[in-house]
């Protein structure tokens, strides 16, 4: 439990994560290793659990959504959380990406604690290192194909002529270059999903957390999404953590971690 004794990264994040990761959150290489559990540069997974914990208080009533979760993900595995509904999938998710603080334990992305991380480090460390796909997909109403996905550049500070490019670039990639100026009402789910992986591979982010991305589509598109995330991600050496209760999908990763009543009940890796 030694590195949950380090201290809280500094408010530059750059300065924190640089010397400290070894060079875990730099540019990835296009064809990880796999298999092996850790990043070859610095012996350590992308991703650390240590004993975590979360318990919600409702009342008089305590639920431990999550008990005694140990885990190292990988540098470019795409880990899929399996397991039925109220099994603590979604709320080992928001551990893990910071949305939530943990009752005990603790997560690292790349060597930095995450959930350490004050409010104002979580979105900066977030809007770095992370991108998200949504089950509801989570698309700005107001905002048309390119500006979704423009937005997390733009949060990066990417001038706009060339955030419009690359949005445009990568909506042309998950096959919406005739959808590029609609708005999310006038695309089908499959269509807003695609967008929705467009924007959470935009940056090139080192993690990608998606929480059941297929939940409300179709087979046949459910098989095209999934296609694409592990294209993207396997393109770009990036760590996927896909959350679904849907068996065909968990196919699509090298590793299965089954949850049941919020603890590891099983953990397998599969071959392609
Ligand atoms: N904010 C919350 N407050 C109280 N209980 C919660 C909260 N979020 C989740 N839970 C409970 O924690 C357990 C796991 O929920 P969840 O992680 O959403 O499961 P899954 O995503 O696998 O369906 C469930 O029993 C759920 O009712
Ligand atoms: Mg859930």
């Amino acid at each position: 439990m030694a590195w949950l004794a380090s201290p809280p990264p500094t408010a530059n994040m750059d300065a924190s994560i640089a010397p400290d990761a070894s060079g875990v959150l730099a540019t990835p290489a296009p064809r990880p290793a796999r298999h092996n559990g850790t990043h070859p540069a610095s012996g350590r997974p992308m991703i650390e659990v240590r004993n975590l914990r979360k318990e919600y208080v409702m009342g008089a009533e305590h639920v431990i959504a999550l008990d005694r979760i140990n885990l190292g993900i990988a540098r470019g595995q795409i880990c899929c959380i399996y397991g039925e509904s109220g099994s603590g999938k979604s709320t080992l998710l928001n551990q893990l990406a910071g949305m939530e603080r943990p009752t005990r334990g603790g997560v690292r992305i790349g060597g930095i604690v995450v959930s350490r991380l004050d409010e104002r480090e979580l979105a900066e460390f977030r809007q770095k290192h992370i991108g998200f796909v949504f089950q509801s997909y989570n698309l700005l109403p107001g905002l048309n194909a390119v500006e979704n996905v423009a937005m997390p550049l733009m949060f990066r500070g990417v001038p706009r002529e060339e955030r419009e490019a690359r949005a445009r670039a990568m909506l042309r990639r998950v096959g919406l270059g005739k959808r590029l100026n609609h708005y999310p009402s006038q695309m089908s789910g499959g269509q807003q999903q695609r967008v929705g992986i467009a924007r959470a591979f935009v940056t090139r982010p080192q993690v990608v957390f998606a929480d059941e991305p297929t939940g409300n589509l179709d087979s046949k598109t459910k098989v095209d999404i999934m296609d694409m995330i592990r294209d993207f991600a396997r393109e770009n050496g990036q760590t996927i953590v896909l959350v679904t209760h849907d068996e065909h999908m968990a196919a699509y990763a090298d590793r299965i971690v089954t949850l049941l009543d919020g603890r590891i009940v099983h953990d397998t890796e599969q071959d392609e």
